[in-house]
């Protein structure tokens, strides 16, 4: 495996494996690798000859400084861990190599980007849809691999690929869990012991909303009204949002009609984690 930390030289290799016919996929993520993860790079493997794992801690996607520098960094696991899947190349380039001081060109997603973490992070989407464009442009692969726990973060690359033009088949991982059910995310690893095991609730109250749909309830209200119950319960918990949106707009509905998608956002000790599944009528 190659590591790679100059976008030239990173770009000059996807050239000349494209020149040499053959198929790139890149799996954008921003380091301390977890299972969910790996399931993304394995997903890639089966669809490409070349494997290329990028590792950004992109500074322009979050608001609060804290985040970004208490934001967990493992460059040498994460090594172990891509070389064991048989990454072709990690690209871990620095910032300064990735934005350049005067840097005056972003690029902005106006719809589906307007709620959920949208509205709580402003600015967010638009540090992301930025730095996937410019590692899509360095790359130029043929897939692309987002995972579903960032479920609006995958629409919203989808629609840029779409409006954009980007010759790129983009590609979704499952979200992966831990046994009790929270989903895998990098930050889990800054929680306490006791924030852990409140943050399963974050699951639980998922399942109990897709319970009560199987159970027909239609009413969005009544189902917001449990989740956030079920959440206040733990005082270390701050709910940013708990929503209903329909699963293709991402906008806010009233009734359940066929499936719709339950997202949740928490502060778990400043720690923020989200969830998401969807809601089917049975
Ligand atoms: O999902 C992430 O880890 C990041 O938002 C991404 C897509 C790598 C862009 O920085």
């Amino acid at each position: 495996m190659q590591l790679i930390d100059d976008p030239e030289v990173m770009a000059n290799w996807a050239k000349k494996r494209r020149r040499g016919g053959e198929t790139v996929a890149l799996v954008p993520t921003m380091g301390a690798l977890h299972a969910g993860h790996l399931t993304l790079i394995k997903l890639a493997r089966m669809h490409a000859d070349e494997v290329v794992v990028s590792l950004f801690v992109n500074p322009i996607q979050f608001g609060e400084a804290k985040d970004f520098t208490h934001y967990p960094r493992k460059l040498e696991q994460d090594l172990m861990q891509c070389e064991a899947l048989g990454v072709d190349v990690l690209f871990a380039p620095s910032a300064d190599r990735v934005y350049m001081k005067d840097t005056s060109v972003w690029v902005d997603e106006e719809l589906l980007s307007r709620g959920l973490c949208g509205e709580s992070r402003p600015g967010h989407f638009r540090g992301v849809c930025t730095i996937v464009l410019k590692l899509l442009n360095l790359v130029q692969p043929d897939l692309a691999v987002f995972g579903e726990k960032d479920l609006q973060q995958l629409r919203i690359i989808e629609r840029m690929v779409r409006d954009l033009n980007i010759p790129v088949e983009i590609l979704r991982g499952k979200t992966v869990r831990e046994s009790d059910g929270l989903a895998m995310s990098s930050r889990n690893q800054r929680l306490s012991e006791g924030a852990r095991l409140d943050a399963v609730v974050i699951y639980e109250s998922i399942q109990g909303a897709k319970k009560q749909v199987e159970q027909g309830e239609r009413s969005v209200e009544v189902l917001i009204q449990a989740v956030r119950d079920r959440l206040v319960c733990l005082p270390r918990i701050v709910i940013d949002y708990v929503v209903v949106v329909d699963d293709v707009t991402l906008k806010p509905i009233e009734r359940i009609h066929s499936t719709a998608l339950l997202a949740i956002a928490v502060k778990l000790e400043s720690i923020r984690l989200i969830d998401n599944d969807v809601l089917r009528r049975s």
